[in-house]
Parts: C-alpha cells; structure tokens; sequence
C-alpha cells in the first residue's frame, strides 16, 4: 500500500486578521510610526498596546520593544547584572536566552531539564547559590512546578526573570505566565502566539525595574506618554542613570499586535486543538515518551516535542529521515551540528562548557515540530500517525526492542 505523506509547510502561519491589516494601513497613512511621533491628544497604538497587554496579563506595567531578544537583555539590565556575574538559565533553550546573558558580559550557568522538559529544580536547588538571577526559560511551552520553583528562589534569594517566548496565554495555577517573576518577557516574533515580524513585550509590577526598562529601552525623556509605565516620579534619579539602548517598538507592529492580542484565547485554544490531535496518536507508542502534563498547567502548545530516550544516533536520525521523506519536517535537538533554530548548550561557546549528562540524554532523543495555525485537525492527525507508523518500523529494527 502507498504510504501517506503530508504536504504543509511548518513554517506557514495564517494571514494577520482584516482588522490587523486595516489597523497597519491607518498607521502607514498617518506616516506616524515612531511611538512618540503623536498628534495632539493621540494615544499611540504602541502605547495603547502596553496598556491592553497589561490588562491581559493582570501586571501593573508593561512595555513594547523591539524583538524578544532585547526584551530578556533589557530585563537583565534592569535587575542590576554586571559583566562576569553568573546567571542561572535552562540548558533546554534556544540561543537567544543564553545570548541575552552573553550581551551584558554575564556568564549562563546552565541547570539539568528532566524528562519532563522543564528545568531540574533538584540541579537549581544545587546550583542556587552560584547565582543572585534566574532566566528561567519556559521552553516549548513546557511550565516547571512554579510553586516549587519560586519557594526555591525565595529560600535562596534569587530574583526571576520569565522567558515566556513560548508561553503567551499559559497559566500555572491559575496564574498567566510571566507574572510569579519580578519581571516578565515575551515575544512577538513570526513563530510565536503574536505575530508581528519582530516585536517583544516586558511586564512587571515594580515601578523601579519598569521605569528603569522605559529608560533602557529609548523613550528619551518622554516616557509620561506611556500608558502602562510608572508615574514621572518614578524617573526622578533613573532617567540619570540609565542608559539608553535603543530598542523601541514602533507603532506598526503594536497596530498589528492589538487585534491579535484580543483573540489570543481563541487561538490558543486552537493550537491546543492542533496538539491534543497529534498527542492522541503517540500515546502508548513503544519507544517513544512524552512528557507528562501535570493538572496546575495550562499550556498552550503551538509546537510538539516527544523523546526517543536512549536510542542509538543513527536510529534517531534514520527517524528524521523517514518522517522527512513523508512531508514531516522534525527537528533533533542531538544533531551533532546547529542546525536552523536549534542548537544546544555545547554550541554555545561563548560560555563555558558544563557538565549536564541528564540534558545530554534528554537532548539527544528530544525530537520536535511546530504546529502553525494553518494544519486542519486532519493534517494533525496525519502527521502523528506518520510519526507512529515511523518509530515504529524504526524501533523493531533496534537490538533493544527485540
Ligand atoms: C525560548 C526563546 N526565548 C526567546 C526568544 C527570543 O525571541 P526573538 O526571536 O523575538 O528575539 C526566542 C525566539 O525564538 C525563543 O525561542
């Protein structure tokens, strides 16, 4: 029988919703595209943006920059890191994270993921006292014990810094990703739950660390335009203080965010949708693991990962092959080269090479596809029965399965 193959594209996302393109065609008409470049009484769509992101995510401040990159550099500069300080971050994470650390000079310390493909708080608990400041990636969407995590934190006096990149929307608990730390960071990047090219936003409630991330970010000595940033006194001593390391949002991006940011739950929803399908085909496929849910999670999943947990290279790669040969792109995060957007923490040699053999064997079977608004249900479906059928055939071959 002919085998099915798949034929989307990964990396397609949908079109920006009408109300986005007519908001982006007001703002080109205007040819007001600098945040701060407003008529008399006009709130910028950057401004008005913070305010509405702000709301949706219950902090008291919030602010729009340029990419999710300079939203994690800007955080770390906020809260005061020096060049050589160590920073605890995840080893499962993608290089803009440890690069945000390398920008101010500082060095990534990198703690163990589990199984689970969150941080190992048994290696934070052992590495807490290297470090005065956590990046905590939440990578993929996966969400650690936050309950856990912060009690750590506290215990050790360690100031968190979110990396929600993949977690816009999620909730631990209850609580929306980004806000049990002192500061959250998110992206607006293509591939991510809002999409405007490039774009990031950063949230807190401490009118320090956000008065000092306005000053940072280049709003000159105009930042009473903001809506969601602290009053004027808060700019008192910092707006001498602070440098000025322009990464602005412009009002374009923020025009295109606003009418997206109004229907994240819906899409949310709907990349779940997309997840559940491709979950329902690997349960209980032998030599395949996923990792556990737990119940305090809610995620949203707008790409997939399961684990070939100690299978041989070249079975894992034979697996990639395969898949690819059906249309389904998956990426490897043991390749022995940085390929694409992957790459682990052995290519990151700017920092120092560490010693994390539980990554190593979680990394070198984690196998992972992003899930774009534009699969039907169907194509979801086809895609995990791809994948079964695959590892599959590949895992019989394999001396262990036998
Ligand atoms: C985990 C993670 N953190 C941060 C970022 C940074 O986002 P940006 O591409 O907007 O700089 C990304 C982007 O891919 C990411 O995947």
């Amino acid at each position: 029988m002919e085998k099915r193959c798949f034929t989307g594209n990964f990396t397609q996302q949908e079109p920006l919703p009408e109300a986005a393109q007519a908001a982006a065609l007001r703002v080109m008409q205007s040819g007001r595209l600098h945040r701060y470049n407003t008529g008399p009484g006009e709130l910028s769509e950057t401004a008005l943006l913070e305010r509405e992101f702000a709301a949706y995510t219950g902090a008291q401040y919030a602010l729009a920059v340029a990419s999710g990159g300079y939203a994690l550099a800007t955080a770390l500069r906020a809260v005061g890191v020096q060049p050589g300080e160590p920073v605890l971050t995840n080893a499962f994470t993608l290089a803009p994270v440890p690069g945000a650390i390398a920008s101010l000079g500082a060095i990534p310390v990198f703690v163990e993921v589990t199984e689970d493909l969150v941080i190992d708080l048994d290696d934070l608990a052992a590495k807490a006292g290297a470090a005065r400041v956590l990046l905590l990636s939440h990578m993929r969407g996966h969400i650690a014990d936050m309950d856990r995590l912060m009690a750590l934190c506290a215990a050790n006096g360690i100031t968190l810094i979110e990396d929600c990149a993949h977690t816009m929307g999620a909730r631990w608990n209850g609580v929306p990703s980004g806000r049990h730390g002192a500061i959250g960071a998110y992206s607006t990047q293509t591939y991510k739950h809002l999409n405007s090219g490039e774009g990031g936003l950063l949230v807190t409630d401490d009118a320090d660390l956000m008065a000092r991330m306005v000053m940072l970010s280049g709003s000159y000595m105009l930042y009473d335009r903001h809506l969601a940033a602290p009053p004027p006194e808060a700019f008192d001593t910092v707006k001498f203080e602070t440098p000025n390391i322009s990464g602005r949002m412009d009002n374009l991006r923020a025009a295109v965010l606003r009418p997206q940011l109004f229907d994240l739950d819906r899409q949310c929803a709907r990349w779940n949708a997309r997840y559940h399908a491709v979950e329902a085909a690997l349960e209980a496929v032998p030599g395949l693991s996923l990792a556990a849910r737990p119940e305090a999670e809610a995620y949203v999943m707008s790409s997939f990962q399961f684990m070939l947990l100690d299978w041989p290279a070249a079975a894992v790669a034979e697996l990639v092959a395969r898949c690819g040969a059906r249309g389904v792109e998956l990426k490897w995060f043991g390749a022995p080269e940085p390929a694409g957007f992957t790459s682990r923490h052995e290519s990151w040699r700017y920092a120092p090479r560490q010693d994390l053999p539980r990554s190593d064997r979680v990394l070198a079977g984690l196998l992972d596809l992003r899930l774009p608004l534009t699969f039907s249900l169907d194509d979801c479906r086809l895609i995990g029965a791809i994948i079964r059928e695959e590892v599959g055939a590949v895992f019989r071959g394999l001396p262990t399965a036998r």
